[in-house]
């Protein structure tokens, strides 16, 4: 949640304005409630700043141009202090004379108690945010030592709460400093210009040389470099590596939204996340992992913690898991998990899933499962995030970089990675599937060409999205491993097109919710394939029978040969046979590709939904 950038360098590099609007740009998906700049001009720091999304600040900036700079902070807000205003967006300005601008993302916890303070020395307020609180404290820090860093280390001594900080300051020129605590910032290295990010699409642009920094860090940039030292003092180095992603990446590659890319880009980042991770014989190999064979095969339980789609595609790894292992899998809701007492201890694999690694209830998870003793195991999109770095361990996906706000490809790349992880138990623990490992491996191989098969056939649920753009509720069904697709294609639903959607099991619905079924009412059902074992199909194929005799719509999601389900659908979209534990890497992209195109044709913005943000780095 929050975008924040900041240059310095050299005008070679283009002016700070044109740096910082190019990486607020990128970082926009982070939230977008307001957005402004800060940039140094001679002895004094000129901000522009406006409510509603980018475009208002890029009219602002050609009504009130900005002067050429070499130094610059830019900030996209998702608001949690103070509402949406041009008031309350970042940069907020700090001392009397307004020297140093400020941005942040995260929540200061005792701002409150911070501001009674300050309200008492007789400092004036100009918004209702925690930020301005900071903005002051590091103005009055600064006229004491004359030293940005030195100024933002004796601040955050006295922050509670998580926060990612960039100051300027007028009497330091060609200086950014930042500080972080349980909030993401990346630093990257160019040549004599240097930047900071929330990520590094702030920045991909420029240099794909970053710097990864731990918690409770601050960086100070120059043209020349960049210093790091913890908030004790103590000099500290940052860890380097390249990104894997270029600029074209981060953009829509000819596509209407990214969300659109996205999902056209799912084939790749199922087979990328496959690439890799086994040997010539086809035996898994992970050696990435960095827990020891002896560790793992004495996990006895193993709990998922994510939040949202990413949560979902822990359910779906469930059923596999248990399957292939026969070790107990559960599924925690990351907000949920440290409330409910959890049983963890040192023989329980705590397994997070998250596409940004950023996720401030799934990072609260893994570092409660941490303290309880257990192994812990992030499966993460994004290098250099937070998560995997508070985990014992790491599995990535390589999805690529995921700019919509709807999740799509990660969910697919979240669900490879994961199943790959519990064939490895498999295979580690021996037992009767530890053979299979490596046939579910070599068909996992063969699905990103079943997507391609299925992307190029989605016309007609493009047209069948057009058609419902009225509806008011749409409901899914599902059971076992279609259970979670289920509630995935309802999630897209709320979250693109704003309309009432449920995601139900199946034989949930005669326990009460076949009473919201009414002549007319849009009801998707994905079928299991007829291979499923304990005759799940055809209690699938029953449940279809009895919505319909009381007047639903049925949109039936089936495998290709499946005649059963025709004389009860009224519509019936067509995925390749897979196996079933497969399945929802197939029978999902259906429901994404009907939620983008209802949303685009109630003429809503598919990338950026209203209320949310890509990372959610708030508790
Ligand atoms: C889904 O479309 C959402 N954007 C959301 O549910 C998301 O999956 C969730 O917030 C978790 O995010 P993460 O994977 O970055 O941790």
């Amino acid at each position: 949640m929050c975008g924040i950038v900041g240059y310095v360098g050299t005008t070679n590099d283009g002016t700070a304005l044109d740096v910082v609007m190019e990486g607020l740009a990128r970082l926009e998906y982070r939230g977008y409630d307001s957005a402004g700049v800060a940039l140094l001009d001679g002895d004094h720091v000129e901000t522009r700043k406006k409510s509603g999304k980018l475009a208002n600040l890029t009219a602002e900036l050609e009504a009130r141009p900005l002067p050429a700079s070499t130094t610059g902070i830019g900030h996209t807000r998702w608001a949690t202090h103070g509402g949406p205003t041009d008031q309350n967006a970042h940069p907020h300005r700090g001392g009397k004379d307004g020297k140093l601008a400020l941005i942040h993302n995260g929540i200061i916890e005792n701002f409150h108690a911070l501001k009674q303070g300050l309200l008492a020395d007789g400092v004036e307020f100009a918004s209702e945010t925690d930020t301005e609180v900071v903005a002051h404290l590091v103005a009055a820090a600064y006229e004491q030592h004359r030293d940005l860093t030195t100024a933002m280390r004796a601040v955050v001594a006295d922050l509670e709460g998580a926060f990612t900080l960039l100051a300027i300051h007028a009497d330091q020129p060609d200086v950014v400093v930042g500080a972080r605590r349980n909030s993401p910032l990346v630093v990257g290295l160019g040549e004599n210009a240097n930047y900071l990010g929330s990520d590094v699409a702030a920045f991909i642009g420029h240099t794909r040389h970053a710097l990864e920094l731990a918690q409770d860090q601050i960086v100070t940039i120059t043209p020349e470099g960049a210093t790091v030292v913890n908030f004790d003092g103590t000099p500290a180095e940052g860890k380097a590596y390249e990104v894997t992603w270029d600029a074209a990446a981060a953009e829509k590659g000819g596509y209407a939204t990214f969300m659109e890319k996205e999902i056209n880009d799912q084939p790749h980042a199922v087979r990328d996340t496959l690439l890799g991770r086994t040997d010539p014989e086809g035996r898994l190999i992970l050696d990435e992992l960095r827990i020891s064979e002896e560790q793992l095969r004495n996990v006895d339980r193993i709990t998922i913690v994510a939040c949202g789609t990413a949560a979902y595609a822990g359910m779906t790894a469930k059923y596999a898991i248990e399957h292939w292992t026969r070790i107990p899998v559960e599924v925690s809701l990351a907000h949920e998990f440290r409330y409910c007492d959890p049983i963890v201890n040192e023989r329980t694999l705590v397994v997070s899933i998250s596409q940004s690694g950023e996720t401030m209830d799934t990072l609260m998870a893994v570092k409660h499962a941490r303290e309880l003793g257990a192994l812990t195991i992030s499966i993460c999109n994004t290098h250099g995030s937070t998560i995997p770095r508070e985990s014992d361990a790491v599995l990535y996906t390589h999805a690529g970089p995921e700019i919509a706000v709807a999740s799509t490809k990660a969910f697919l790349a979240q669900i490879t990675a994961s199943y790959v992880l519990g064939l490895y138990l498999a295979q580690l623990r021996g037992g009767s599937f530890a053979d299979d490992a490596q046939s579910v491996m070599k068909e996992l191989a063969g699905v990103p060409a079943k997507i391609e098969t299925l992307l190029a056939q989605m016309g007609r649920v493009k047209e069948i999205a057009k058609f419902m753009a009225d509806t008011r509720s749409v409901l899914f069904l599902g059971r076992h491993v279609g259970y979670p697709v289920a509630m995935e294609g309802a999630l897209k639903l709320k979250e693109l097109a704003y309309i009432h959607a449920e995601g139900f099991a199946a034989g949930e619905l005669k326990h009460g919710p076949i009473a919201l079924i009414e002549p007319g009412q849009p009801v998707f059902v994905v079928v299991p394939s007829p291979t499923s074992e304990h005759g799940l199909h055809g209690k699938v194929v029953s449940n279809i029978q009895e919505i319909r005799a009381r007047g639903a719509r049925t949109l039936v999601i089936a495998e290709e040969g499946d005649e059963a389900v025709e004389p009860f659908a009224d519509e019936v979209i067509r995925v390749p046979a897979t196996s079933p534990l497969l399945a929802p890497l197939l029978t999902v992209v259906p429901l994404q590709v009907f939620a983008l195109w209802l949303s685009t044709a109630k003429g809503l913005d598919v990338d950026q939904p209203r209320n949310l943000a890509k990372s959610v780095t708030v508790e």
